[in-house]
C-alpha cells in the first residue's frame, strides 16, 4: 500500500495509472474506519485494477458546534485496517493544501440538500459535494462507492455528478449493521454501553416500521407515530426527524403507494446517529 499525503502527488499517481489504462475505484472516508467502511473497500476491489481509499476528515462539512474538533481520529490503527483489506493507494491529504487561504469555490446541489439532515446541518451537505467533487478532481476515479447508511449523502453525490457532467460511476452499497442492528458507525465510539443498548432501538422502529408496511399500513403519520413510541420508550434518545419520504426526491409522503425512505436520526449522549430503509409496496 502507497500512503501519499501531498495533492500533486496523488494527482501524477492516478494520471499514471489512466494512462496505463488502469481502472481506478474510489472509496472516500473520514477515517475511524469500521466494516462499513471495508465493505465499500471489498466491493471496489472487485470491479477495479486499482483501490484508492482517502482518509480526510472535512472541516467544511461540519457545522458550528459539531464534534469536527472531537472526530475520532486513529490514523495508525486505520494505515493498518487499510493495508490488511488490500487497498493500492491511501490518501491522506492535509487540511492546509485541501482549503488553502482564501479558498472561496462551494458546490450547491439543490431541494435535495434542504429536508432532513439538512434542515439539521446547515451547509453540511455543501461541505461533503465540495470535498468530494475536489477528491473526485485529485483522484480521477472511474467509479466511486458510498455507504447506503448516509442515503441523502448518496443522493447528493449521484445528483452532482450527473448535473455536472462527471464521468464517473457512482456505486451504493448496503448498510453494514452491528449483532443488534446498529447501523455501524464511526460515532458509534462516542456510545457509552448503556448508550449502545438504547440505540438499538433505532433499528428497531425500522424493523416495525416495514412490518407495518407489510400489514399493508399506508399512512405514514401512523408509522411516524409508532416508531416514535419505540423510541421514546428508550431512554435519553432524542429524535432530530423520522421521515418518510420519496427515495428520489426526498419529498413527504403521506401515503405510501409504491417506494419510500424511511429515515430518522437521533441524538444519543454526544452522537448523532442516522439510519433508514427503503420500504415498497406492491
Ligand atoms: P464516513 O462517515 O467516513 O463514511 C465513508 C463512507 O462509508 C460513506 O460512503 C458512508 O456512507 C459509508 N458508510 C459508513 N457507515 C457505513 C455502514 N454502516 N455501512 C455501509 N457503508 C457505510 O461519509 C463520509 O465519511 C463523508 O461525508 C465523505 C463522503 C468521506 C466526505 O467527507
Amino acid at each position: 500500500m502507497k500512503v501519499i499525503g501531498s495533492i500533486v502527488e496523488m494527482h501524477k499517481a492516478s494520471l499514471d495509472l489512466r494512462n496505463k489504462r488502469k481502472s481506478i475505484g474510489f472509496v472516500p472516508t473520514m477515517g475511524a474506519l469500521h466494516k462499513g467502511h471495508t465493505s465499500l473497500i471489498e466491493k471496489a476491489k472487485k470491479d477495479n485494477d486499482v483501490v484508492i481509499l482517502s482518509i480526510f476528515v472535512n472541516p467544511t462539512q461540519f457545522t458550528a458546534g459539531e464534534d469536527y474538533h472531537s472526530y475520532p481520529r486513529d490514523i495508525e490503527k486505520d494505515k493498518t485496517t487499510a493495508s490488511d483489506s488490500g487497498i493500492d493507494y491511501l490518501f491522506l491529504p492535509s487540511t492546509d493544501e485541501m482549503y488553502p487561504e482564501g479558498y472561496k469555490t462551494f458546490v450547491n446541489v439543490e431541494d435535495i440538500t434542504e429536508p432532513l439532515c439538512g434542515k439539521f446541518r446547515l451547509g453540511h451537505f455543501k461541505g461533503v459535494a465540495t470535498v468530494v467533487l475536489k477528491l473526485f478532481n485529485i483522484i480521477k476515479p472511474h467509479k466511486a462507492y458510498f455507504g447506503e447508511k448516509d442515503y441523502q449523502q448518496l443522493l447528493v453525490i449521484r445528483m452532482m455528478a450527473r448535473d455536472l457532467n462527471l464521468d464517473i460511476e457512482i456505486i451504493n452499497m448496503p448498510t453494514i449493521r452491528e449483532g443488534n442492528g446498529i447501523a455501524m458507525s464511526s460515532r458509534n465510539r462516542y456510545l457509552n454501553q448503556k448508550e449502545m443498548v438504547s440505540a438499538a432501538a433505532i433499528y428497531k422502529a425500522l424493523k416495525i416500521s416495514q412490518e407495518m408496511v407489510k400489514d399493508s399500513e399506508r399512512i405514514s403519520q401512523k408509522i411516524i407515530t409508532e416508531m416514535e413510541r419505540v423510541i421514546k420508550n428508550e431512554e435519553g434518545i432524542k429524535i432530530d426527524y423520522i421521515s418518510i419520504c420519496d427515495p428520489d426526491t426526498l419529498e413527504d409522503v403521506k401515503i405510501i403507494n409504491d417506494r419510500a425512505l424511511i429515515a430518522i436520526a437521533v441524538r444519543i449522549g454526544n452522537a448523532r446517529l442516522i439510519d433508514n430503509c427503503i420500504v415498497e409496496v406492491r
